[in-house]
């Protein structure tokens, strides 16, 4: 029996894919890489704006056909759309054919409603409000190397008046700092070279009795030759004590994602975020006066509701004052169930689509700077894959920057030094520096 899994979203779900994986194969499933030779297809849902809901109804609703031609074929519907609040009940009409949905909080359950499904006409669904424990036991056949994924908590306590996450993934749960170190050093010993530790919200991790900074410390100072990196952190919960652990560690990446969300004050305000457009320059600040050669990253949303042309326009001067390297941006999408849903001002698309248009610009055009000012420049990088289009290797440095060089061996998982011969967009094109 094979299966296939398709995913939508963040790395939280990608990682999530991979205990998917696992909890199959511990069935003895096979993993297939075409949908139409798979046994049992499973969609890993994300819901966080409404174009990832669209784009996977679409792939869903590609399968009734295959499904017709072949009835024992199982399709199964995971990950946060699935845990809406009465979207499990949407998808069973809209999608007579899927047989299995399940939540956020029971991936564990897998195999047994699958199991349920083959002595049953009906479709199984199985929902939790809250995850059970933080320990999910899950062997992940992981996906991703020279990078293996940490889940160091789940959940968020945040309810940023836009966000959907709180509904779907629950309260904040932090996994037991044994169990985290162990993890780390098995991969470690497996041979992973860069170690991302994963929370909706790092920065509040308290598993233990430790805080983040000190995890992260005890992960840093795990022997051997690796990376350390995390996502995502809250400017709100950013810490002295982070950057000076970021400082002690040279296996720790110089780039931090601190997702800004507006420059505006006032809409930072409404959207819950807690903090403000001075109190997060000040954080750069310190990270930039402790570590001057940290890069930060971001997310930025525009066009959310009541946001004037005059604060868009403060988003756009908080990239250059920043200094971003690169960012996430997104238009505003309202969820169900949010507060900014039924906020009033909810702005038009097409105003919305011209603030997108302009922040990618601006956007971009420091990145491509920021990258024209690397060439002639040194820097190693971490192998991750080879582009066949490209005909060379890729991997990130230390500062997130994606590297390409040509070799004529197989070098991923290799740290290779580079000397920077062209810029594209945020590419660096190089050459292997031979010692
Ligand atoms: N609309 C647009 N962007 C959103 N994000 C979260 N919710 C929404 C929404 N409703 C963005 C935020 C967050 C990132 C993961 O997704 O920028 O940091
Ligand atoms: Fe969503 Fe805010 Fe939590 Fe991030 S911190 S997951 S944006 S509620």
């Amino acid at each position: 029996m094979k299966y296939h899994i398709t995913t939508y979203g963040c790395q939280m779900n990608i990682h999530e894919s991979e205990k998917i994986a696992g909890v199959l194969k511990s069935c003895g499933y096979d993993e297939e890489s075409e949908e139409e030779e798979a046994d049992i297809i499973v969609f890993n849902t994300c819901c966080i704006r409404e174009n990832a809901e669209n784009h996977a109804f679409g792939n869903i609703g590609a399968l009734k056909k295959l499904k017709k031609s072949k009835p024992s074929l199982m399709i199964v519907l995971g990950g946060c759309m699935a845990q809406e609040a009465g979207k499990a009940e949407y998808l069973k009409r809209k999608f007579p054919f899927i047989d299995v949905v399940f939540g956020t909080h029971n991936l564990n359950e897998l195999h047994s409603l699958i199991e349920q499904k083959r002595n049953s006409k009906k479709a199984v669904i199985s929902l939790r409000e809250e995850r059970e424990a933080v320990e999910d036991g899950i062997v992940p056949v992981r996906k991703s190397y020279p990078n293996a994924w940490v889940n160091i908590m789940y959940g968020c306590n945040n309810f940023c008046s836009y966000c959907i996450v709180p509904y779907v993934r629950g309260r904040e749960k932090s996994r037991s700092a044994e169990d985290i170190l162990s993890e780390v050093r098995s991969l470690v010993r497996e041979g992973y070279k860069e170690i991302t530790l994963l929370g909706q919200n790092v920065n509040s991790y308290a598993g233990s009795g430790m805080r983040f900074p000190e995890l992260l410390d005890q992960v840093a100072s795990i022997g051997g030759n690796f990376r350390v990196s995390f996502m995502t952190s809250h400017p709100k919960d950013f810490s002295e004590e982070l950057v000076a652990v970021m400082k002690k560690h040279k296996k720790i990446c110089r780039r931090l994602h601190l997702p800004a969300q507006s420059g505006s004050d006032r809409i930072l305000s409404l959207m819950n975020r807690r903090y403000t457009r001075e109190k997060y320059l000040s954080e750069i600040a310190l990270l930039k006066r402790e570590i001057p050669d940290c890069e930060v990253t971001t997310d930025l949303i525009v066009g959310f509701p009541t946001e004037t042309e005059e604060e868009f326009e403060e988003t756009l001067s908080l990239v250059k004052e920043a200094g971003f390297a690169s960012a996430f941006t997104f238009v505003y999408s309202p969820r169900t169930g949010t507060k900014a849903a039924v906020m009033d001002g909810q702005i038009p698309e097409e105003v919305s689509k011209k603030r997108i248009m302009r922040l990618v610009e601006c956007v971009n055009d420091q990145t491509r700077q920021k990258s024209a000012e690397c060439v002639g420049a040194e820097t190693e990088i971490l192998v991750e894959d080879f582009d066949g289009k490209k005909d060379c290797y890729l991997g990130r440095d230390l500062y997130g920057r994606m590297g390409y060089f040509k070799s004529d061996r197989d070098r991923v998982g290799e740290f290779v030094r580079l000397k920077i011969t062209k810029a594209n967009g945020i590419s660096l094109y190089g050459e292997e520096i031979k010692e």
